[in-house]
């Protein structure tokens, strides 16, 4: 009777995780009296012009690390493997949409024109090329190797690049970003899961999703290298940025 309810506990996580019902919980406690990701009374803090211009800058490239995730989380939905994971990664593309709107809406806060065109102005040189990585593995309908580049690579990328950017940034900026890294810990928390599941069962997919590591990590890298000069990070803090992006991976479980 316990080893039956052991075995069924899992399953009863799973449904329960993967649940637009568990994703309203989660995101009414932190989205709930918010206009585009802060608070209204949120004041905005005196930002010099060329710090604000960096932050533009910073902002325009979430903004194609957002894309890459919305339009990888709903390629991915037409061919996951069951109705639980794809039921998530609807919650996940609602996520990764929002993400961009409010980013999207910080940059005309800052008094950007036109967000569209400045994104295309000021992307760096390696994040396209990740984005259009990430979407030719979804388009290939790899389910491991595009859950593990998309929900793995890509959020630990941002994660440890929203964490750094949070502690420095100002009120409304940390407020919005603080509102995105609790969503993309969750995004986190069901690659490791769905991937963990799965190597458990296959162990020789390990060996396919260390190639991917070994292809984009050098695009991670360098995009943190191109970033770094436009987030507002004291330079101490700067070589944190790859180790904690490595670290993260680590701690999922992936290691080279
Ligand atoms: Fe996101
Ligand atoms: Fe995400």
């Amino acid at each position: 009777m316990s080893r039956e309810v052991h075995a069924l506990a899992p399953d009863e996580f799973l449904e329960e995780v993967h649940s637009f019902e568990f994703w309203f919980h989660s995101v009414e406690g932190y989205l709930a009296d918010t206009e585009f990701g802060h608070r209204p009374g949120t004041p905005e803090a005196e930002i010099p012009p060329d710090r604000r211009e960096r932050l533009i800058t910073a902002l325009c490239n979430y903004c194609i690390g957002e894309t890459a995730a919305l339009e990888g989380a709903s390629g991915l939905i037409g061919f996951a493997p069951n109705r639980q994971t794809k039921i998530f990664l609807a919650t996940q593309v609602v996520d990764e949409a929002r993400h961009l709107e409010v980013l999207m809406h910080r940059m005309t806060e800052l008094g950007a024109k036109d967000p569209e065109a400045e994104i295309k102005r000021r992307a760096t040189r390696t994040l396209p090329l990740f984005r259009r990585r990430l979407l030719e593995l979804v388009a290939s309908k790899d389910w491991e190797a595009a859950i593990f580049a998309q929900n793995v690579i890509l959020e630990a990328m941002e994660f440890a690049a929203f964490q750094a950017h949070a502690r420095n940034a100002d009120p409304i900026t940390r407020e919005v970003l603080e509102g995105v890294i609790k969503d993309e810990r969750r995004h986190m928390g069901f690659g490791e899961n769905e991937l963990g599941r799965r190597l458990a069962a296959t162990p020789h997919v390990r060996a396919r999703l260390l190639q991917v590591k070994r292809e984009l990590d050098p695009l991670v890298l360098e995009t943190f290298e191109e970033m770094l000069a436009e987030l507002a990070i004291p330079r101490s803090e700067r070589p944190e940025l790859g180790r904690n992006y490595l670290a993260t991976v680590e701690r999922l479980g992936f290691t080279a």
